[in-house]
């Protein structure tokens, strides 16, 4: 392949690749997150990716943003969803950044977490056992040794997909992890509850996949896992590793008839591709009886996210 030809094919990636430079973001408080109807809501969360932390001060600052935009908001908070990506290099000192910021806030009491192609592309088996370790331990869980594991948070289910081997960008899930999805989202849609799954990867061909991101996909079971997915009614399904943006392929509709939607998160510390591209964004999510609602939020500077694509709502079935 010419250069020219590798450019073009893998522009996002290298853009991705280039060094940037840090800036020490003010929060602002004059813009609140406020939900539609927070007498009524009975689960929300926070879902962020991609925050490819690197070893200094500023980007462990830029962090604490989250959670002074959630403790400056009258709403309650009780999850966050890393969707993997956490660190920038998968050195230790990333993550010991990333679980200082997070032990020191008192806003969200749960965090999910999984493991993307940075944090495992050079020491799976070390970086596997940090992240694993600290989910075990934040969860009050035993994943006993594996990369995936569920938990409820006030009655609803979730569901984290990981690698189970490095393989470069994308995702190895062995039937293992196949057959413990499809038994998960069994039990937690048998009360018509919605359940959310959490993967760093997306499924092949959504989210404007070959061309938005030329390896990222979850890889040879990308098919398999969103036939599982399919199977079943009201079921939100969140990636990161696209850095594509607030833009018109950030939600992809994986089954209508099943209401079955896939949401695809925003890179938190790296300029994203397309749309609204600003770094510090993610969506937070409210889950009422009825409908469950996705809102973009700048988590950086406090504020909101002004584009036709900030916000979804989805009647539940
Ligand atoms: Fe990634």
């Amino acid at each position: 392949m010419g250069l020219d030809l590798f450019i073009k094919k893998y522009k996002y990636q290298l853009q991705a690749a280039m060094p940037n430079y840090d800036v020490a973001w003010e929060h602002s408080k004059d813009d609140p997150i406020v939900f539609e109807d927070g007498e009524n809501v009975r689960l929300s969360f926070v879902s962020i990716a991609d925050t490819h932390i690197a070893p200094n001060e500023l980007s462990f600052k830029n962090l604490e943003n989250i959670f002074s935009d959630c403790e400056n908001s009258k709403e309650n908070f009780d999850a966050l969803l890393m969707a993997g990506d956490i660190a920038e290099y998968g050195r230790k000192k990333e993550y010991e950044g990333f679980f200082s910021v997070y032990d020191k806030q008192k806003v969200i009491p749960n965090v999910f977490l999984t493991m993307g192609n940075h944090d495992v592309r050079f020491l799976y088996k070390r970086n596997q056992k940090i992240i694993m370790d600290k989910v075990n331990e934040y969860l009050n869980i035993d994943t006993n040794g594996k990369s995936f594991y569920s938990k409820d948070v006030k009655g609803y289910t979730f569901i984290v997909l990981g690698t189970e081997k490095r393989v470069l960008e994308k995702a190895h899930i062995t039937q293992e992890q196949i057959d413990f999805l499809d038994r998960e989202l069994k039990r937690g849609t048998e009360n018509k509850k919605p359940v959310f799954v959490m993967c760093h990867q997306a499924f092949a061909e959504t989210h404007g996949l070959p061309e938005v991101w030329k390896t990222g996909d979850m890889g040879e079971q990308s098919d398999l896992v969103r036939a599982v997915m399919e199977k079943y009614e009201n079921v939100f399904f969140i990636n990161g590793h696209l850095h594509g943006g607030v833009f018109e392929k950030t939600l992809h509709i994986l089954n209508e008839e099943k209401n079955c939607i896939s949401l695809s998160i925003p890179s938190y510390r790296k300029q994203n591709n397309f749309g609204h591209q600003d770094c510090g964004v993610g969506y937070y999510c409210e889950v009422y009886d009825d409908k469950v609602v996705f809102t973009a939020r700048n988590f950086l500077t406090g504020k909101s996210v002004e584009n036709e694509f900030s916000k979804f709502t989805f009647k539940l079935i």
